[in-house]
């Protein structure tokens, strides 16, 4: 998902808009105000579709587009303002606009290249160190090839082994400061007016196996170290967040895993290190884990590239009662303590409707890590991930168990923590499909269990700080996964491929009676933007098209842009068979616009019925055009499918 995506399914169009000082009324599917660019405050012509994150002013302006339009508009910004605004009001960090200063780049290679080293000098410890490496093998039965593979390692004893190893190689103090090998020693005197003095530091792992940490793209990023000597606190310790390590981004062993992952379709959560490295030597390889924080949307967010179907494996405290009511009364507290994977079933029942995702909880047995479990029983970890649950009824059970369910009070104590979480979910089909699995495990009616038994909370509040934004949003934003959105990658794509086939399209869509192409055929800003490039480079003839539009492409696009062009990597080669597709998509596009405005305009007449119709002229002739629009669109469609 490009950073343009993300973005806007974290940002709920309704919130942004009511925050601009429109106020919104819900009707049906979407919401209904005045406009705020042209000012007749008699009729509500301003629509918001959270669904689409789209909205449209059917008044005078008789314009429409996305967030970022709106906020373009709005505030006068252009479309890298308005990107890097709506950026940080998501919390997403705009990583092609990073990415492109080659000095940063080149000194997060720089960065990377000395973990690299660190890595080695590491190894080449352990195996130096018989009790080190006899407890891997023995007391942890880590084969030699597991250790080579995971890049295991032991840090020495001592506070000054880094420096003259990594000095002679051209490292400086700051290097190793800045990757986070060495940390600052905090005394007065460094407070002392000698200036340029070199700083006091100190390694900061000593007498610890250290386990490299990478990114996704096998890159490295950090280290943990684990303790050798079981009265050493703390029991691990990570490589500070650096400019290459952000540990609620990173999942560790996910450089591994994603092939696995993406194979079988499912990956698997686990708390530890070790516990991944067990796993994928008992040959179990889709599975990662976090860094001893609480899991992010991010890490969520990035599984979410290789599959859909995440299992959390939890060890039964952090899956149990009292997780599961902590995280279900307090509001998640910043509070997360290291070394605990915290359990809020509300927060990832948002995230698994955001992401449109398959969270289940899979509980571990008896008090066993889950590498403990495979030296056990090898086939007994399949086992516990079959097992594992939908989100809401692991909630369901683990409140049940134990209790008296013949008890009244009982029954309604575990009602009023479960409907919340029930309305919470995003399809009518969910909501009564764990109602009436609520119902049968009450052996209560299920009407009793419709009217809510507890206040729901409510998810439209006042305008909040947005930092907070994401934590509570509403989950209907699915930008991401939204047709509209592919089908105009999609064509984006096949013009990105070859520009000249506009003209051929144009052509083609005359002779059916229909407008050529236009910016306004597309709803997302970025693509809108991506295509009047196209355009341009089509109309010029000093360059060709294709380096016309990379040389002009801005590069806040290029991800639109690369997503676009993936969208078309299977497509045909031929360009009478990809000019046919682009037909079809472009008329299958403007039917869908037709249809949806059609639809919303007869809900505006009814509306302004109700309120005397002095607007009905209007909406009426609107509803005609995009009546006509739809019967020429249908011909065209009919004459395509003979020629099949
Ligand atoms: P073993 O006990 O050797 O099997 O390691 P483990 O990886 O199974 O660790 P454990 O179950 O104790 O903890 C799970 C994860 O939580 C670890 O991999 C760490 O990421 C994290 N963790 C545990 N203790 C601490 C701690 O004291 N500090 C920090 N920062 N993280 C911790
Ligand atoms: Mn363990």
């Amino acid at each position: 998902m490009s950073s343009i995506d993300e973005i806007k399914s974290r940002i709920d169009i309704v919130e942004l808009v009511s925050e601009a000082g429109v106020k919104l009324r819900k009707s049906g599917r979407s919401y209904t105000g005045f406009c705020p660019f042209h000012d007749n405050k008699r009729t509500p012509a301003f629509v918001v579709w959270p669904e689409l994150g789209t909205w449209k002013c059917y008044g005078a302006c008789n314009e429409g587009g996305d967030i970022f339009k709106f906020v373009m508009k709005k505030e006068g910004l252009d479309f890298k303002e308005a990107l890097r605004k709506l950026a940080e009001r998501a919390g997403v960090t705009l990583q092609e606009l990073k990415r492109e200063a080659p000095e940063v780049k080149e000194a997060y290679e720089r960065l990377r290249a000395l973990l690299e080293d660190a890595l080695i000098y590491y190894r080449n410890q352990l195996f130096n160190n018989k009790e080190v490496l006899t407890y891997l093998r023995e007391k942890r039965g880590l084969t030699d090839a597991t250790i080579e593979t995971f890049g295991l390692g032991y840090a020495p004893r001592g506070y000054d082994n880094l420096l003259p190893y990594f000095a002679p190689k051209g490292y400086s103090q700051q290097d190793l400061i800045d990757v986070g090998l060495l940390s600052v020693r905090d005394s007065n005197e460094s407070q002392s007016p000698t200036a340029n003095r070199q700083l006091r530091t100190y390694d900061k792992f000593r007498h610890r196996i250290m386990i490299p940490i990478r990114d996704e793209q096998g890159r490295m990023a950090g280290f943990g170290g684990r303790i050798v000597d079981p009265d050493d606190v703390p029991k691990f310790m990570n490589s500070p967040d650096t400019a290459i390590f952000n540990k609620g981004r990173i999942l560790y062993g996910l450089d591994r895993a994603r092939k696995p992952i993406r194979a079988a379709d499912q990956a698997v959560i686990v708390e530890g290190y070790l516990d991944v490295i067990a796993l994928h030597q008992a040959g179990y390889e889709n599975v990662v884990s976090p860094m001893g924080t609480a899991l992010t949307e991010d890490q969520l967010r990035l599984l979410k590239r290789f599959t859909r179907r995440i299992v959390l494996a939890l060890d039964p405290d952090t899956a149990g009662q009292k997780a599961i009511l902590r995280g279900l009364e307090a509001a998640r507290s910043a509070m997360d303590r290291e070394g605990e994977l915290s359990f809020d079933p509300r927060g990832l029942l948002r995230n698994e409707a955001r992401l449109q995702a398959d969270l289940r909880v899979a509980v571990l047995p008896d008090n066993l890590d889950p590498d403990e479990v495979v030296a056990r029983d090898r086939d007994e970890w399949k086992r516990i991930v079959e097992n594992a649950k939908p989100i809401v009824t692991h909630v369901m059970e683990t409140l049940a168990a134990g209790k008296d369910l013949s008890d009244a009070k009982v029954k309604n104590e575990i009602a009023a923590q479960v409907i919340p979480l029930i309305e919470d979910l995003p399809t009518p089909i969910e909501r009564d499909t764990y109602r009436q699995a609520l119902a049968r495990m009450l052996r209560v009616d299920e009407s009793a269990l419709s009217a809510p038994a507890a206040p729901v909370p409510t998810f439209r509040r006042k305008p909040r700080a947005p930092a907070q934004s994401r934590e509570t949003s509403a989950p209907q934003t699915v930008a991401a996964v939204n047709p509209i959105f592919k089908m105009e990658a999609y064509c984006l794509g096949v013009l990105l491929r070859n520009p000249a086939l506009l003209y051929r399209l144009d052509r083609k869509l005359q002779e059916f009676g229909l407008t050529p192409l236009a910016a306004e055929d597309f709803e997302y800003t970025a693509h809108q933007l991506t295509f009047n490039i196209i355009r341009l480079a089509v109309e010029q003839d000093e360059k060709d098209h294709q380096n016309y539009v990379e040389t002009h492409l801005p590069e806040t696009l290029s991800e639109i842009s690369k997503e676009a062009l993936a969208q078309v990597e299977k497509a045909s080669p031929t360009d009478d068979k990809l000019l046919e597709e682009l037909l079809n998509r472009v008329v299958d596009l403007r039917r869908a616009g037709a249809m949806a405005n059609i639809n919303q305009l007869r809900f505006l007449q009814e509306e302004e019925q109700l309120q005397g119709g002095a607007n009905i002229k209007t909406y009426q002739r609107q509803a005609i055009q995009f009546t006509k629009l739809l019967g020429a669109l249908d011909r065209a469609k009919k004459n395509l499918s003979l020629k099949r």
